[in-house]
């Protein structure tokens, strides 16, 4: 082991892993394209405000979890702890507000949280996350849930529940959040030290506590479900009937919480009992009053991001696509060197996939490593004409002039 390793909650993609996470990449893309939604890529620092701002001071990201240096020049940055807030923050810089709304966007990339490692939990995570921009109606937020639904499914991603819930307005949440605190403190005896210390900055966490007395007595704790404003209890209710006419299941919980302030009206959350303490594999929600708090004119909006560790921890043995090596260009004697390299390199030009032996294996090392690599044929050259063919699935070999090799192996492929 070398003496220097990776830093504490990061780790290599590794070619194995690397081709199951292609295999998602290609999933997500497919879904997430045919409905609309094309691809953006933010930088991975942005300025620190626009962090603290966008998902807000008084969450645990903000806190403690953001990695925030200085960039010598008197700026603070930070590494992108999530992705909403700078995709908002480049569809305010790029306009696209003129464009047809909603601007519909997905995102495959590195996120950094400093929270303490686990399985499932890292310092430098992946997510795929979908975000519509600048549409109100209940149906862009029914239509992401079925996409990560969708998603999720189509990854195998086991044992999935969904849970659904409404934050309301910011206006009712204010409300709510008086009722709230005004209850906390009449239990103060009754919380973990913990919930009282945050009561002030941020009571909704309380339904977040782990220890058993607190959670006794948030059971009896007002919920902003049921004092709802009319026009947010529509919106939850037809978000509610498109997933009932789709066939989704889930659970209402009014105690949801999400670990980031910008959210309003609808929240979700794809917990898999395939995971352990991490559970939660993706959630999202409405988030309309984000784009104005980031200098924006008010513009309405929802997404989601799911975890990509945690998508595939939890899908377990994802079916790989093989990847495809038409040729394996095997060296009877070392002499032919020349003639092998130029014979893989012109298969590659013609378009094929072709792998040369590097590694100076016998014979027979050569046709079983080609067999390793689930080679379709092998040529075996000897620096002479002709080249001896052979089909690794039929196991049929011939004499062949080096001419006719790659046209021959175009044609078994046309015909495969
Ligand atoms: P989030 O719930 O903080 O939401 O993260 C989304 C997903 O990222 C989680 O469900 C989890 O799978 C994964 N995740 C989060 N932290 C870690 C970590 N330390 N290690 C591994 N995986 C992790 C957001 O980030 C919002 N931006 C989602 C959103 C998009 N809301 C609206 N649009």
């Amino acid at each position: 082991m070398s003496s220097i390793q990776s830093p504490r909650g990061t780790y290599d993609v590794l070619p194995d892993d690397a081709a199951r996470r292609e295999v998602l990449e290609s999933r997500a893309g497919k879904l997430l394209g045919g409905a609309g939604y094309r691809r953006i890529e933010t930088p991975t620092f942005e300025a620190t405000e626009l962090f603290s701002r966008g998902v807000g001071e008084a969450t645990d990201i903000v806190r403690k979890e953001m990695y925030t240096f200085d960039d010598g020049g008197g700026r603070s940055l930070t590494l992108r702890p999530e992705g909403t807030a700078p995709v908002c923050r480049a569809y305010l810089e790029h306009g696209m507000h003129k464009l047809p709304q909603p601007v519909k966007l997905w995102y495959l990339s590195s996120f950094f949280r400093a929270e303490a490692p686990q399985r499932g939990r890292y310092r430098q995570f992946w997510q795929v996350g979908a975000e519509a921009i600048g549409s109100a109606t209940p149906e862009t937020d029914a239509e992401l849930i079925l996409l990560l639904a969708e998603l999720l499914e189509a990854l195998g991603v086991r044992d999935t529940r969904l849970r659904l819930s409404s934050l309301g307005t910011p206006e009712t949440r204010a409300e709510y959040r008086q009722e709230l605190t005004a209850y906390l403190r009449a239990h103060e005896d009754a919380l973990s030290p913990e919930v009282v210390a945050r009561i002030g900055l941020n009571p909704m966490r309380a339904f977040d506590a782990g220890d058993r007395t607190t959670k006794a007595t948030m059971r009896d704790a007002p919920t902003l479900l049921d004092r709802l404003a009319p026009e947010d209890e529509q919106h939850f209710v037809r978000v509610r009937e498109l997933l009932d006419d789709a066939s989704l299941s889930y659970e209402l919980d009014p105690t949801l919480v999400r670990g980031l302030d910008y959210y309003a009206r609808t929240v979700f959350e794809f917990t898999s009992d395939a995971l352990g303490a991490q559970s939660g594999v993706g959630g999202g929600g409405r988030y309309d009053g984000l784009i104005e708090m980031l200098g924006g004119a008010p513009t309405p909006a929802s997404g989601w991001a799911a975890g990509v560790e945690r998508m595939l921890i939890a899908a377990g043995e994802l079916p790989l696509v093989p990847e495809l090596v038409d040729l394996f260009v095997a060296l009877a004697q070392p002499g032919a060197a020349r003639a092998a390299f130029k014979l893989a390199h012109d298969a590659r030009r013609a378009g094929l996939s072709a792998q040369l032996e590097l590694s100076g294996r016998s014979l027979k090392g050569q046709l079983k490593h080609a067999g390793r690599l689930g080679a379709r044929y092998v040529a075996i050259v000897d620096g002479h004409a002709p080249i001896g063919l052979k089909n690794m699935e039929s196991g049929e070999q011939h004499e062949i002039e080096p001419a006719t090799v790659i046209p021959t192996i175009l044609r078994g492929s046309r015909l495969a």
